[in-house]
């Protein structure tokens, strides 16, 4: 993949003031410049609204909440999609049908242009890594107002304030990060529960995969810097913190600044962070996503056992059951290496809701290898699975091995979801009739007299309650698995 800066954002403003260079500084400059811009509308009756679109991860969920933050501070006002006078895509570029959303996404906005004259389109996220997709939007969506990549979102400001002074459309994408600056002050969907990013990037290379392209190599954050945003999160109202990162377990290997904790300590590493995080006071429930298998310590599983704030839930990329299709994606490890390591999990954590991800139809996969993978989905009896059928990226090194035809992978995908469902159903109905603990996180969307709340292996049960109880942490006796939620009652 082709690196290069692609920027047309002027260097001067014609502004009274002198611009900040340094960062955060700078942008702060922006944000108050943008106000003026949304308070000279207000004056006119006008108030601007946005929505973000968010696609992918949860790391982009999160980096889709500091944007909202963000455009909250300048004085927009969130609405839905359909209202907004600002939309802005946060895109992913895992698989190709999350490109092909949004073209068809941007192609039913278009005319909103001619109705709205303060209508804008701002897209983001790892999908405008790619220089493909910047000409595409170059050349065949001119409508498009703002664009910028994964390395330069607290930028948002600028370039919101660069559209609407130069009146043309604004690209900024970096092809790797240039500095580190972290967004104060995101808007969270829950009050109560917040993303924590430990570190940001990829070193596994894994052969399908164009994360490590689109989000760079990987690079941590300290443990002060961490720790002092989990307390400023608990501060905030946050009882349930989510540690983000995509391969958790190599966190501490590059870390973005100078740290006193890790010069004291060289071999501190994830085990230890989770350690940390939890003894923040006030924080009730830690997760983190996501682990890779070829490197989940007996330190880590020692950790969780010893920590009840801890999550009983990991998530477990298999991708494959077959050794050789392992070895393909470069995944580095065995079907036999990832069995034992379930067991050693579940003996350890004898309650843990294991998940993983499944890929189906990767180059030269056999029917022997798929049958590999039943074989783990069986054995491994995950709690849920996510399946997805192999996605050709440009640029990986599984492009351009020979493919499987579309009507084997097929036929595979449905026979997997059969065992997959069958198991998940069977693993849900083992907590019937217990009472445990969960965060009430919202009213049910179905059924307004009824909240939902999250087990803290990561299952929703649905109960009568009052709304007060929403953010709070609640007993709630299980009475009837669904397969994939529970109906249950407040326990007395
Ligand atoms: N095709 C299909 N699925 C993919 N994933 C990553 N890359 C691809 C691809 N090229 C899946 C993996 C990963 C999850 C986030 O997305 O299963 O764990
Ligand atoms: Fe992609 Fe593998 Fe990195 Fe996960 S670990 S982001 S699948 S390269």
């Amino acid at each position: 993949m082709e690196q290069k800066v692609i920027s047309n954002i002027p260097e001067a403003y014609r502004v009274d003031q002198p611009i900040p260079e340094k960062e955060p500084e700078r942008q702060d400059f922006f944000i108050s410049l943008c106000q003026n811009y949304i308070e000279t509308n207000r004056e006119k009756g006008i108030s601007l609204t946005y929505a973000i679109v968010t696609f992918g991860c949860q790391m982009n969920a999160h980096d889709s909440d500091r944007m909202r933050g963000i455009l909250e501070r300048i004085g927009y006002i969130e609405a839905p999609e359909k209202e907004a006078d600002l939309v802005i895509f946060n895109t992913c570029t895992v698989r190709e049908n999350a490109n092909q959303k949004l073209y068809g996404h941007l192609g039913q906005l278009k005319p909103r242009k001619k109705t709205n004259p303060n209508f804008m389109i701002g897209l983001c996220g790892c999908m405008m890594q790619e220089r493909d997709v910047v000409e595409k939007i170059n050349r065949s969506y001119p409508f498009v107002d703002f664009l910028f990549g994964t390395f330069n979102l607290h930028r948002l400001p600028e370039l919101l304030f660069a559209r609407l002074h130069e009146n043309k459309r604004m690209i900024e994408v970096l092809p790797e990060p240039k500095e580190h600056v972290e967004i104060k002050g995101a808007k969270r969907k829950y009050p109560f529960k917040s993303g924590l990013n430990i570190m940001y990037g990829c070193n596994n290379f894994c052969t399908y995969c164009i994360v490590p392209y689109v989000r760079g190599r990987e690079r941590s954050r300290t443990p002060e810097d961490i720790l002092k945003e989990a307390r400023l999160l608990v501060e905030d109202g946050v009882t349930e913190i989510m540690l983000l990162g995509q391969n958790v377990n190599s966190y501490g290997t590059n870390f973005m600044e100078e740290s006193q904790i890790i010069s004291e300590n060289p071999d501190y590493g994830f085990p230890d962070l989770l350690a940390d995080v939890c003894k923040v006071p006030g924080l009730k429930r830690v997760r983190f996503m996501t682990p890779h298998p070829k490197d989940l310590s007996d330190r880590l599983i020692e950790v969780i056992r010893d920590n009840p704030k801890v999550c009983r839930h990991i998530h477990l990329p298999v991708q494959s059951g077959s050794s050789e299709i392992l070895r393909r994606m470069n995944r580095r490890y065995t079907k036999e290496q990832y069995l034992a390591l379930v067991e050693k999990i579940r003996k350890a954590l004898p309650d843990v809701s294991l998940t993983t991800d499944i890929m189906i139809g990767f180059p030269g996969e056999t029917e022997e290898d798929f049958q590999d993978t039943l074989d783990v989905v069986r054995k491994a009896r995950y709690d849920q699975a996510y399946t997805f059928i192999y996605s050709r990226r440009t640029g990986t090194p599984a492009a351009t091995m020979e493919q499987v035809p579309e009507d084997v992978v097929k036929d595979r995908f449905d026979r997997l979801l059969d065992v997959v469902s069958t198991i998940a159903h069977e693993r849900c109905g083992r907590f019937e009739g217990n009472t445990v603990e969960v965060l009430v996180e919202e009213k049910n969307a179905q059924n307004p007299k009824l909240l939902t709340g999250r087990l803290g292996n990561n299952l929703l049960v649905h109960f009568a309650g009052e709304d007060t109880l929403i953010g709070q942490y609640v007993k709630v006796h299980l009475l009837k698995s669904h397969g994939f939620y529970y109906t249950g009652e407040i326990a007395e």
